[in-house]
């Protein structure tokens, strides 16, 4: 891995790409695998956290205008594909869900900004819940490319629903599996096991994706961690994904001064600290 590990705000690099599909197979009974290939040079321009609008296939079901937003999973290893991880739930995923090798794909992106990583950290911590994997796989090899430890908390319903494989992808990590059927995802049990990896030793950064009820807890976590940086990526509907329908504004709460931001343009990558998670309208 040669390239940088600091990714801050990414330059505008947006276009459109008309890829054809390589690979597309179940990963489980609910999640697919998605890998892409065009023309241009998709992995240099392309970091975690960030997403693509995909324009899925037109079936009886589906009205063709329809985009639907998708995090970026992965890149390379050529510079022309990129890879996907989605869980196959409305009309649109389950349009895409039927295209085969050889067909064509509109994509628009890279979309939003991306995760912090900084190469002076010394120790991450990355608590992933389902498709939120695919959102947060793209930072291990960067991670562990400049001598990062990572340390996973990675959660599901049941052990036929967890993807360890497909989100570590050869990286070595330090991985907490916890479930639902065993009540080991529990709210209150994985607080605990938070604050353990926290007080073992100090991490730089906590990064999460996706859960409502993991970022809630992240927070009241980590105001008892005050070195520790908070990174979510946010999910959120989207119409547009390019900052011009406001239908993805959240409210943050930015040092005291509430605001209004949209997931698609200033986001979906905010710190854990500024999400404000319930709003009270009078
Ligand atoms: Fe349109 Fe965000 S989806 S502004």
């Amino acid at each position: 891995m040669t390239d940088s590990v600091s990714f801050h705000r990414n330059s505008e690099n947006v276009a459109s790409y008309r890829c054809k599909v390589v690979e597309h197979r179940w990963v489980n009974d609910r999640y697919k695998y998605l890998r892409l290939s065009a023309q241009s040079d998709l992995a240099s321009a392309t970091r975690p956290g960030q997403f693509y609008q995909l324009k899925c296939p037109v079936t009886d079901q589906q009205q063709p205008f329809l985009l639907r937003p998708m995090s970026v999973y992965g890149v390379g290893p050529e510079p022309g594909t990129i890879e996907f991880l989605y869980n196959v739930t409305g009309v649109g995923t389950k349009a895409m869900s039927s295209l085969a090798a050889g067909d064509h794909m509109d994509i628009v992106g890279p979309l939003g900004n991306t995760f912090v990583l900084e190469p002076e950290f010394k120790r991450i911590l990355v608590v992933a819940r389902g498709v939120g994997l695919a959102t947060m796989a793209p930072l291990l090899p960067y991670a562990a490319s400049c001598g990062i430890q990572i340390t996973a908390i990675m959660s599901a319903r049941e052990p036929k629903d967890m993807m360890r494989d497909e989100f570590l992808r050869g990286v070595s990590a330090k991985v907490h599996c916890v479930y639902d059927n065993d009540g080991s995802s529990d709210v209150g049990a994985v607080e605990v096991l938070v604050r353990r990896i926290l007080d073992e030793a100090h991490c730089d950064v906590v990064y999460t994706c996706g859960s409502h009820r993991l970022l809630m807890l992240l927070q009241r976590v980590l105001a008892d961690y005050p070195r520790t940086r908070g990174e979510v990526a946010m999910e959120q509907h989207m119409a547009c994904g390019m900052g011009a329908c406001l239908s993805c504004v959240r409210m943050f709460d930015i040092d005291g001064d509430k605001q209004f931001l949209r997931v698609c343009r200033e986001g979906p990558v905010f710190s854990v600290r500024d999400v404000v998670g319930e709003v009270e309208f009078g």
